[in-house]
């Protein structure tokens, strides 16, 4: 079985697309202890709950896949490219590190999709020449949730996908559309705490006049409503654990809500039996489902990756 080792690994939304997909998880390291706990509470593999510019990647076993969502710091990649020796505190360069010392045989990297167009196309650019110059050879694509998956979310992230062989990278290819998305009403729940309703808000009398349809998904945006107009979720995101009234607004049989940790945690496909654990404050769920990747998106591209490297050593066996 292909090994994986995650970095930034959140709550383990692409360690559980890899798993699913037939890999196996040696370890993960993660800094933000709330999300070391959801993280526990679902794998059993080595958690290093620690800062990854402080481990030394020798001390950690060899992966043949090392992944990564990592946080976007694209403004000091542009300092990089402006001559600024100090990269320190970029997260980016810190992977590389990894690399190097790992040397594994596949590096899978997801961030927002501006990551491609940021300083007019510069970061993205270092970004590969490094990867280049570590010795992989690069597919990356901008995939939307709703494309190619079933899960009804507008979430658009960049994929890149980076191999050591030149014959693995050859054999990879980004799964196909499907345009299969399943309406918003599948992935909501039959009940909600009251805590969830809009009931006794400012807001309400507003809400109310523009909240009117149960198949669609709404936005509160500072004085007026966002309405989904392409039945989707709006793209999930860290801020929900924010506070103010950034989680998604629904109409229910009951009445006008924000979704739940456990529906957002729908909307990026996880699965129910993936515990978002109780002892943890709403806020902090919240953050880590929107920080999350899609499941079924990074399923399905651990799946074509697994092909890749499987073909090929078939190949091997045989010759
Ligand atoms: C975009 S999120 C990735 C989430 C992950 N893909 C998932 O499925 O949950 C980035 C993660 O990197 C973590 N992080 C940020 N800086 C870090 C550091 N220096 N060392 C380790 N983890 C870090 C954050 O706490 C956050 O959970």
């Amino acid at each position: 079985m292909y090994t994986v080792g995650e970095l930034f690994a959140g709550i383990g939304g692409i360690g559980l697309g890899f798993q699913k997909a037939g890999f196996s998880l040696s370890w993960a390291n993660e800094i933000d202890e709330k999300a070391c706990h959801t993280y526990r509470k679902n794998f059993k593999h080595l958690l290093i709950n620690e800062d990854m510019t402080k481990v030394n990647p020798s001390t950690l076993s060899k992966v043949d896949i090392l992944t990564g969502g990592f946080p976007c710091q694209a403004f000091s990649i542009a300092g990089y490219r402006k001559g600024f020796k100090d990269d320190r505190g970029n997260l980016f360069f810190d992977i590389l590190r990894y690399i190097k010392i790992l040397k594994p045989r596949v590096v899978f990297l997801e961030n927002v999709k501006n990551l491609s167009s940021h300083d007019h196309g510069n970061t993205f650019k270092v970004i590969q020449n490094k990867l280049k110059e570590a010795g992989y050879y690069i597919k990356s694509q901008v995939m939307n949730t709703s494309h190619y998956s079933d899960v009804p979310q507008n979430r658009e992230r960049i994929y890149i996908v980076c191999f050591r062989n030149k014959k693995d990278y050859d054999s990879f290819e980004f799964p196909q559309k499907t345009n299969n998305v399943k309406p918003v009403t599948n992935f909501l729940e039959d009940e909600a705490d009251k805590s969830f309703y809009y009931t006794n808000t400012p807001m309400y009398q507003q809400l109310k006049n523009e909240i009117v349809d149960h198949n669609k998904i709404y936005q509160w945006r500072r004085h007026y409503v966002r309405e989904n107009k392409s039945f989707l979720c709006p793209t999930l995101t860290a801020n929900m654990g924010t506070g103010g009234h950034n989680v998604p607004l629904i109409l229910d049989k009951k009445d006008i809500r924000k979704l739940t940790p456990r529906e957002c945690a729908r909307f990026q496909g996880f699965p129910d039996k993936f515990v978002l654990p109780d002892d943890l404050p709403k806020s902090a769920l919240y953050k880590q489902i929107g920080n999350s990747v899609s499941v079924p998106v990074i399923y399905a591209i651990a799946k074509n990756i697994k092909k890749a490297l499987d073909n090929n050593d078939t190949d091997k066996k045989e010759e």
